[in-house]
């Protein structure tokens, strides 16, 4: 288990299924004398789930706004696909969100719009140019994939908590993005329905060979999705390694998750 990981390798070939989709480097963020990222480092492989796992308030959501461009860091360097995303004009910026999916804490989804509406939005929005038919069919497709097809034309005030997330999810895959970053994906669901939702992350990362990077503080979760766990500490990647190396670690600021 590495700690303090200071050095990034840039010497991997691209073919292998070891080249990076995601290279974050030396990156720092604040906000006026609030400095929330200082010096993270971390890297995600093809078809690889990494968990970035932090305390509440320690720049998750930051670091994730960082790699799809939202926000831009004071310094570093984020690649995503070999692009510098803090360099892209807003077109190509544009361009790399279609292979980047994000799933958001609250959802996000459209409360006036139906659950189709709401999954033909990034359709429309990256306007790919899809007849109406190829529109419905990847409708239908993403809501297959999370069980769902029977909410097509429900408004997301019918739909449960975790029905919700689902059908967020689904939005989030129906680009099938190369990426997906997930902000929370389980908190606030019930022990049953978060574990359904582990079971997605994995099932769809399987199906659509996906890179993650998943932000989390639920244990279940990161022991259910994780690859490879990144555990983010005063504003470093303070330690990474297999959850199992986490599970069995006897310092103090990585045990304190297990508690
Ligand atoms: N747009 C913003 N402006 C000012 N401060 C922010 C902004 N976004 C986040 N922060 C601050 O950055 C810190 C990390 O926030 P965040 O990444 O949301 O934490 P979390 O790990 O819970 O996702 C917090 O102190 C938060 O107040
Ligand atoms: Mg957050």
């Amino acid at each position: 288990m590495a700690t303090a990981t200071n050095t990034v390798s840039k010497d991997v070939p691209d073919n292998s299924k070891d080249s990076p989709v995601i290279v974050v480097e030396h990156v720092y963020k604040q906000f006026g004398s609030n400095l929330v990222l200082r010096d993270f480092n971390l890297v995600v492989n093809k078809e690889e789930n990494v968990v970035v796992l932090g305390k509440s308030g320690s720049g998750k959501s930051v670091l994730i706004k960082c790699i799809i461009g939202l926000l831009k860091p004071d310094s570093g360097n984020i690649m995503v696909f070999g692009e510098n995303v803090s360099e892209l004009n807003h077109d190509d910026l544009d361009k790399i969100r279609t292979k980047i999916g994000f799933l958001f804490q609250g959802n996000a989804l459209y409360d006036s719009m139906t659950v189709r509406e709401n999954l033909e939005f990034p359709l429309r929005r990256h306007w790919i140019g899809y007849s109406q038919k190829q529109v419905d069919a990847l409708v239908i497709e993403a809501l297959e994939n999370v069980g769902l097809a029977h909410t097509v034309n429900m408004m997301p005030e019918e739909l449960s908590g975790g029905m919700l997330k689902r059908v967020a999810l689904a939005r989030t895959m129906i680009l099938k993005p190369d990426v997906i970053l997930y902000d929370e994906p389980t908190t606030g669901l019930d022990p049953v329905t978060a574990r359904e939702i582990d079971n997605l992350i994995i099932k769809l990362q399987k199906k659509y060979h996906t890179s993650s990077i998943i932000i989390t503080h639920d244990m279940h979760c990161v022991k259910n999705t994780a690859d490879r766990v990144a555990l983010l500490l005063d504003g470093k990647c303070y330690s990474e390694g297999k959850y199992e190396d986490f599970e069995n670690s006897t310092d103090k600021n990585i045990k304190q998750f297990f508690e």
